[in-house]
């Protein structure tokens, strides 16, 4: 078996961040901080520090956004869309080309089991870039007739929303800050990035590779920092004409209250609490492990995370005993080991929450089935668990708890669909959901009844390029991906001539 991840190139980065704090990317130079403050970012599988990393301030944010200006009134605006889809596709082979090394800084910085980062957050930043470097040339204005006297040419223009700020989470970096970078440059906008304080890493490595790529300086900043501080410079900046947020309920609320300085269009992916259905007559060989990865993967820090599981009476100790198999088995641990499969944490703050939800869960009245402790004493793991015995007014049921931790529940036949779409909706979220039945009928209907973003009946697949993602209700405003995806990275402008 050749070894997970090159020790060499660890060895390169370690030496690398050494030398001095990483800096961030404004107008196309690599900077420090105006106030010379620097944070720290750290691997959560031992605790020990990764790297010194920029902390920028209001000062920053106005340069990277002076920058991200000039660039959208300059030249950026003179680039025609094929020349944008070639530069997305050089960027997504350079990716391809740098795939260890981005590889391996996600598993250092969030702890994701380095098996994953190349599988999910090196291939789907590259999948991002191709799908979106094609809509460059393939955003459509309309004509229209309309009814006022006389003979009018009346046309709607698409035009690009102008300067955008993407603050991305630290569950998955590169793929998100890419997934939010890459409509937006199809789009023809320009862009201020602030990845997550506890992830910053593989973002700052993306930033060398929009420049080696030829992207024009100014286009892509990226600035490293605190939300309180980075983060709340640019939701309140009124030069900015757009924000998009990935992150939680509480910060986006905070966004939508900054972003009112000038209105500022708002995009916002939230967390949620998503349910998996499975009946009587699902095919377990598949649903019990999805069900189990559904909640387990990236120790739960996934906002479609299935945290609900809604099994049928008459296969529930099946289900349940199959899944606490899985939670017993699967390999918790550090995360450079190629056989991983689950990974720490992400920070010592997300463990308390998480330790302190599944108490919450014991005091309250549930029953841990399996699971419910830390491991080690060395990073931030904690074992996967599952929670009998939960009641709807839990905090456990409510809140999302961002940890591999399982609330799980039986139904029978006296309740109709219309009822178990409704213990489904039972949550301010509507993210996601997931339906396993061999019955298509009940797949669909049960579909159409949920109110969530994203449903997937009887297989788990990931985030694809071109489906809209986002949620209904509290999980968020607007979609990511596909056409509205990149239809939310423009502006519409009615032209009418009389003529
Ligand atoms: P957070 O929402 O505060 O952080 C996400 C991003 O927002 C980071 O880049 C952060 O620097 C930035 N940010 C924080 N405060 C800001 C502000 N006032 N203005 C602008 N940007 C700001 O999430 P946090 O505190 O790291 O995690 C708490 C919980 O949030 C998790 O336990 C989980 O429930 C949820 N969450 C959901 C995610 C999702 O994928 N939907 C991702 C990360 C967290
Ligand atoms: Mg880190």
């Amino acid at each position: 078996m050749t070894a997970p991840y090159n020790p060499g190139l660890l060895e390169a980065l370690q030496m690398r961040y050494a030398r001095g704090a990483a800096r961030m990317l404004i107008g196309g130079e690599w900077v420090e901080a105006q106030s010379g403050e620097t944070f720290e970012t750290i691997n959560p599988s031992t605790g020990e520090l990764i790297a010194n990393v920029a902390s920028a301030g209001e000062a920053d944010v106005d340069r990277a956004v002076a920058a991200a200006r000039a660039a959208f009134e300059g030249p950026w605006a003179k680039v025609k869309p094929d020349e944008r889809t070639r530069l997305l596709l050089k960027l997504a082979d350079l990716i391809e080309a740098n795939a260890d090394e981005l590889a391996l800084l996600e598993t250092l910085d969030v702890g994701r089991p380095i098996q994953f980062s190349r599988m999910i957050d090196v291939q789907g930043a590259i999948g991002q870039l191709r799908y979106n470097a094609g809509w460059a040339s393939k955003i459509m204005g309309e004509t229209a007739e309309i009814s006022a006297p006389g003979e009018w040419l009346s046309y709607v223009l698409r035009e690009p929303v102008g300067v955008c700020a993407q603050i991305v989470p630290w569950n998955f970096p590169l793929v998100m800050a890419v997934g939010k970078l890459a409509p937006a440059l199809a789009a023809g906008c320009t862009v201020v990035l602030k990845p997550a304080e506890q992830t910053p890493l593989s973002t700052l490595k993306l930033g060398e590779l929009v420049l080696e790529a030829g992207i024009p300086e100014g286009v892509v900043n990226i600035v490293t920092g605190y939300g309180r501080t980075a983060g709340a410079a640019l939701a309140a900046h009124p030069d900015v004409n757009k924000i998009a947020f990935t992150g939680s309920t509480v910060t986006g609320r905070a966004i939508i209250d900054a972003a009112k300085t000038n209105f500022k269009r708002v995009q916002l992916e939230l967390g949620g609490k998503s349910p998996t259905y499975i009946f009587a007559d699902a095919d377990l060989s598949k649903a019990i492990p999805a069900a189990a990865m559904g909640i387990f993967f990236n120790a739960g820090q996934v906002c479609a995370a299935g945290s609900r599981l809604f099994v049928h009476e008459s296969v529930a100790d099946q289900v349940l005993e199959g899944v606490s198999t899985m939670a017993r088995g699967l390999k918790v641990g550090q995360t450079l080991e190629a056989d991983t499969m689950i990974g720490p944490l992400v920070s010592a703050t997300q463990l308390d929450r998480v330790t302190g939800y599944i108490a919450s869960g014991r005091e309250e009245g549930a029953q841990v089935f399996v699971g419910g402790g830390t491991i080690g004493d060395k990073g931030y793991f904690v074992q996967p668990t599952v929670l009998l015995d939960t009641k709807p007014d839990m905090r456990v049921r409510k809140e999302e708890i961002f940890g591999p931790v399982l609330c799980a529940m039986r139904f029978s036949d006296a309740e109709d669909l219309d009822a178990l779409a409704g213990r489904g909706n039972e949550t301010e979220f509507g993210l996601s959901a997931s339906i396993y039945t061999q019955n298509i009928s009940t797949a669909h209907k049960l579909a159409r009844r949920l109110k969530a973003g994203t449903i997937r009946i009887n297989g788990s697949g990931g985030v694809d390029p071109s489906l809209p993602l986002g949620g209904y209700k509290a999980s968020g405003w607007g979609r990511e991906n596909g056409k509205a995806g990149i239809e939310a990275y423009t502006e519409l402008k009615s032209v009418s001539v009389a003529l």
